[in-house]
C-alpha cells in the first residue's frame, strides 16, 4: 500500500501501543500515579524521509482520508478532532522541542488496530508514534521519559486536557509486566500481576472521543476548583495550585486526611460559577480567562466535593492494589477485585464518568464470574477491563458474549477486539532496515 501511495518503499517503521488502565482513573492529570500496562495492539507507521518539506499522511483504513502539508506551518485544528490532528500532534511536540521550524518532510502510511473512541488510547499512540517518527527522521535522540512528556504536553494541542498516563505507558510499558507511573519526576515502576488471573477487556461499544465534547475537560477543571478552594480553606497560597495532590503534598497529610479535609471544606450540592467566585474572591472574567479552559468556561455548575472524593479515594486505591501484588496474600485475586469493583463505583456516582451500558456490563461480567470489572479510560462509554480467575475465563468469554454482545442493538464494527483476554505488553520501538 506504500508503494502505490507514495511510489516508494518505507525506510523504517514505527510502533507505539494503547493501553488499558487497570487502576487509577481520572487522576493522573491531579498528579497521581496510576497502574496501567500497554496492550499488543498499536499504532504502526511505515515511514519514508523526503527531501521536500512535505508531510504526507495516508492510513490504510479508507475511513481516514489523506492529508497533506507543508513541515514548517503545522495548523492543529481544535474544533474537530481529526485522525490527522494527532500525528500533528506528535509531530510539532518534537518540532518544538527542538526549535526547528525547518523541519524535512516523509511519506508515512498509518496502520492501526486499537479500536478507536473505546477508552484503549488510540489517540496517544498515534501521538506518541508520530513523535518518534519525527525523531527517527531527525536522527535525534531523547530519553523515554523525556519523549512521553513531551508527547503529554503536546497532545493538549488538540484540546484535551489530559494528564500524562497514555503518553508514559505507550513509551515505557515492557513485556511482562503493568507499571506504577508516577508524575512529576516521572517514573515507571513494574508491577507483578497475579498469576491465576488474567484481565479481560470488553468494549460496550459506546463510542467516545474525549476530544470531540468537552466532558472531559470539565472534569479536570473542576478537580482544579476543588484544589484551590480547598487550599484556601486551608491558609494555602491556592493562586498557583492546579492539581489536588499539591494541596496534600503542601499539608503533608494522608490521602484518608485529605478525604476528611474534603468534608470540612465542600459541601456535596454543586456550586454555581458565582460561588466559586465569593470563595476564592476573584470575578468571573478571572475565573473565566485565568483558571478555566477555553471549552469550559460557560459550564453552569461544578461538583467540587464528588470530584474530590473521587480522586483522593482512587488515588488511595491505587497504592492498595500495588501493595497486594506485591505481598501476593492467598486472597490477592480476590482483594484486587474488590478494590476495581470499588474503583468502578466511585467513577460511576462520585465522578460521573460512567454510562448505562458500561454499568450493565461490568454487572454481566461480575456475574460470570470476574472477581472485579470496572470502566477503564476516560469513560462515557469504551472498555471495561475486567479481573477473572484463570480457570473461568473460557465459561467467562462465552457467557458474556452471549448476554452483552448477541443483541442485535450494539455497534459490533470492531467485533473482534470487543471481548479479549490481554497480557502486558511492550513499549514503543522503532524498527529499522538491517
Ligand atoms: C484519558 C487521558 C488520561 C487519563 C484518563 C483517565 O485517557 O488521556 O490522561 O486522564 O483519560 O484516567
Amino acid at each position: 500500500m506504500f508503494n502505490s501511495k507514495f511510489g516508494s518503499i518505507p525506510k523504517f517503521y514505527v510502533r507505539a501501543p494503547g493501553r488499558v488502565n487497570i487502576i487509577g482513573e481520572h487522576i493522573d492529570y491531579c498528579g497521581y500515579s496510576v497502574l496501567p500496562m500497554a496492550v499488543e495492539q498499536d499504532m504502526l507507521i511505515a515511514v519514508e524521509p523526503v527531501k521536500t518539506q512535505t508531510l504526507q499522511l495516508a492510513n490504510t483504513n479508507p475511513l481516514y482520508p489523506d492529508f497533506s502539508t507543508s513541515s514548517n506551518n503545522i495548523q492543529i485544528d481544535k474544533t474537530k478532532p481529526l485522525w490527522h490532528n494527532y500525528f500533528l500532534c506528535g509531530f510539532k511536540g518534537i518540532q518544538e522541542h527542538f526549535g526547528l521550524s525547518n523541519l524535512t518532510g516523509m511519506n508515512c502510511l498509518v496502520d492501526g488496530n486499537i479500536p478507536p473512541s473505546s477508552g484503549l488510547s488510540s489517540s496517544s499512540a498515534l501521538v506518541c508514534c508520530a513523535g518518534l517518527v519525527t525523531l527517527t527522521v531527525l536522527g535525534m535522540n531523547l530519553s523515554k521519559v523525556e519523549l512521553a512528556e513531551i508527547c503529554a504536553k503536546s497532545e493538549r494541542y488538540i484540546g484535551t486536557e489530559g494528564g500524562g498516563m497514555d503518553q508514559s505507558i505507550s513509551f515505557l510499558a515492557e513485556e511482562g509486566t503493568a507499571k506504577l507511573i508516577e508524575f512529576s519526576p516521572l517514573r515507571a515502576t513494574d508491577v507483578k500481576l497475579p498469576s491465576g488471573a488474567v484481565f479481560v477487556i470488553a468494549n460496550s461499544c459506546v463510542e467516545m472521543n474525549k476530544a470531540a465534547t468537552s466532558h472531559f475537560n470539565i472534569r479536570v477543571m473542576e478537580c482544579r476548583l476543588a484544589a484551590k478552594l480547598l487550599a484556601k480553606y486551608r491558609g494555602l497560597q491556592w493562586g498557583k495550585v492546579l492539581r489536588l495532590e499539591e494541596v496534600q503534598t503542601k499539608l503533608g497529610v494522608s490521602l484518608e486526611e485529605m478525604l476528611w479535609i474534603t468534608e470540612d471544606a465542600l459541601h456535596p450540592e454543586p456550586y454555581s460559577p458565582e460561588e466559586v467566585c465569593r470563595c476564592l474572591g476573584i470575578s468571573l472574567q478571572e475565573l473565566r480567562t485565568q483558571i478555566l479552559s477555553p471549552n469550559t468556561q460557560d459550564v453552569p455548575i461544578f461538583k467540587l466535593y464528588q470530584r474530590a472524593k473521587h480522586v483522593y479515594s482512587e488515588a488511595a486505591r491505587v497504592l492498595q492494589f500495588k501493595k497486594i501484588c506485591e505481598e501476593a496474600p492467598d486472597d490477592t485475586v480476590q482483594l484486587l477485585g474488590e478494590l476495581m469493583n470499588q474503583s468502578h463505583a466511585s467513577c460511576r456516582d462520585m465522578y460521573e464518568c460512567s454510562c448505562p451500558e458500561l454499568d450493565q456490563l461490568v454487572d454481566i461480567c461480575r456475574k460470570f464470574g470476574a472477581e472485579g470489572s470496572r470502566l477503564t479510560g476516560a469513560g462515557w462509554g469504551g472498555c471495561t477491563v475486567s479481573l477473572v480467575p484463570a480457570d473461568k475465563l473460557t465459561s467467562f468469554l462465552a457467557n458474556v458474549h452471549q448476554a452483552y454482545y448477541q443483541r442485535s442493538d450494539r455497534n459490533l464494527t470492531f467485533e473482534k477486539q470487543s471481548l479479549f483476554a490481554t497480557k502486558p505488553g511492550g513499549g514503543a520501538l522503532v524498527f529499522l532496515e538491517a
